[in-house]
C-alpha cells in the first residue's frame, strides 16, 4: 500500500487514453479524490435533473458542455472534505477558460502540483472507445479484447450490467477527437509554460503505466 500523496493533479488526454481507468487505480491506492466530471455529469443524467438534461445533447453529440457549467460544478466539488487537500481531476480543466478558472481558485499551499498528460496515438483511441463496457453499477471500465469480463456484459467485481456509453459511438467519437484537438490540446502549452506538465506512454499495459504514474505523482 502506498502511503498517501499529497498531489493535487490533472490527467489530461484524448478521449480513451486511459484517464479513468488509472485514475480510479490512483485515486484508491494513494487516497485521493477521484473528480471525474464525465462521471459527475453522466450521474446527473441519470438522475433526470435539469442540469443533466442540458448536459445530455452535448455529450451525445461529442461536444463539450458550457464551460460555466462545469466550472461551477468542480468548485462546488473540490470544496467537499473529501477533497481538500489531495485530488485527482480527471477530464477538467479542457478548455482554457476552464484552465484559468481552475488557476484562480487554487494558490498557495492548495495549488497544482502536477499535470499529467496520457500520450496515445489516435489510430490506437478508436479501438479503445468502441470497445469499452462500463458497469451500471459500480462504474468499473472494462473493454471486449483488452479487458474482458469472464462472463459476457456482468461485471466481475459486483455482478452489475455492463453498458456501452452513448457517446462511444463512432460519429460521437470522431466529434469528440476533433474537440480534443482543437479545445484541449492547446492546454498542453499553457501548463508547459508553467512548468507542471509531464507526459507519459500511455499506450503501454495498464500495469505498466499505473506505476509510472505513481512514480511521477511522488
Ligand atoms: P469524459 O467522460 O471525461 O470522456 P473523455 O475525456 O472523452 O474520456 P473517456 O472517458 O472517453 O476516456 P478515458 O481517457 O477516461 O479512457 P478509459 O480509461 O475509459 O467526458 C464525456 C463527455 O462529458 C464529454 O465529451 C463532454 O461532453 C462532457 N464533459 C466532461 N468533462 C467536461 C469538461 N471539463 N468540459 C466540458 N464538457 C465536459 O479507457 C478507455 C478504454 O480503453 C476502456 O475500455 C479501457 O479498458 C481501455 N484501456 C485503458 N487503458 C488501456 C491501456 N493501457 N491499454 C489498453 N486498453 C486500455
Amino acid at each position: 500500500m502506498t502511503d498517501q500523496l499529497q498531489a493535487r493533479c490533472v490527467f489530461l488526454g484524448a478521449p480513451g487514453a486511459g484517464k479513468g481507468t488509472q485514475a480510479k487505480r490512483v485515486a484508491a491506492q494513494a487516497e485521493l479524490a477521484h473528480i471525474s466530471t464525465g462521471d459527475m455529469l453522466r450521474e446527473e443524467v441519470k438522475s433526470g435533473s435539469a442540469l443533466g438534461a442540458e448536459a445530455k445533447t452535448y455529450m451525445d453529440a461529442g461536444k463539450l458542455v458550457p464551460d460555466q457549467l462545469i466550472i461551477d460544478m468542480v468548485k462546488a466539488r473540490i470544496q467537499k472534505p473529501d477533497a481538500a487537500s489531495a485530488w485527482i481531476l480527471d477530464g477538467f480543466p479542457r478548455t482554457l477558460p476552464q484552465a484559468e478558472a481552475l488557476d484562480q481558485n487554487l494558490s498557495g499551499d492548495n495549488a497544482l502540483t502536477h499535470v499529467i498528460s496520457f500520450a496515445v496515438p489516435e489510430a490506437v483511441l478508436m479501438g479503445r472507445l468502441t470497445g469499452r463496457r462500463t458497469c451500471s453499477q459500480c462504474g468499473a471500465i472494462w473493454h471486449v479484447d483488452h479487458k474482458p469480463t469472464q462472463q459476457q456484459g456482468v461485471c466481475d467485481h459486483c455482478g452489475g450490467e455492463l453498458t456501452q456509453r452513448s457517446d462511444d459511438r463512432e460519429e460521437a467519437i470522431g466529434e469528440r477527437l476533433e474537440v480534443y484537438r482543437t479545445q484541449t490540446a492547446p492546454l498542453l502549452a499553457y501548463y508547459g509554460d508553467r512548468g507542471v506538465l509531464r507526459e507519459i506512454d500511455a499506450n503501454r499495459s495498464p500495469d505498466v503505466v499505473f506505476q509510472e504514474l505513481l512514480t511521477q505523482m511522488q
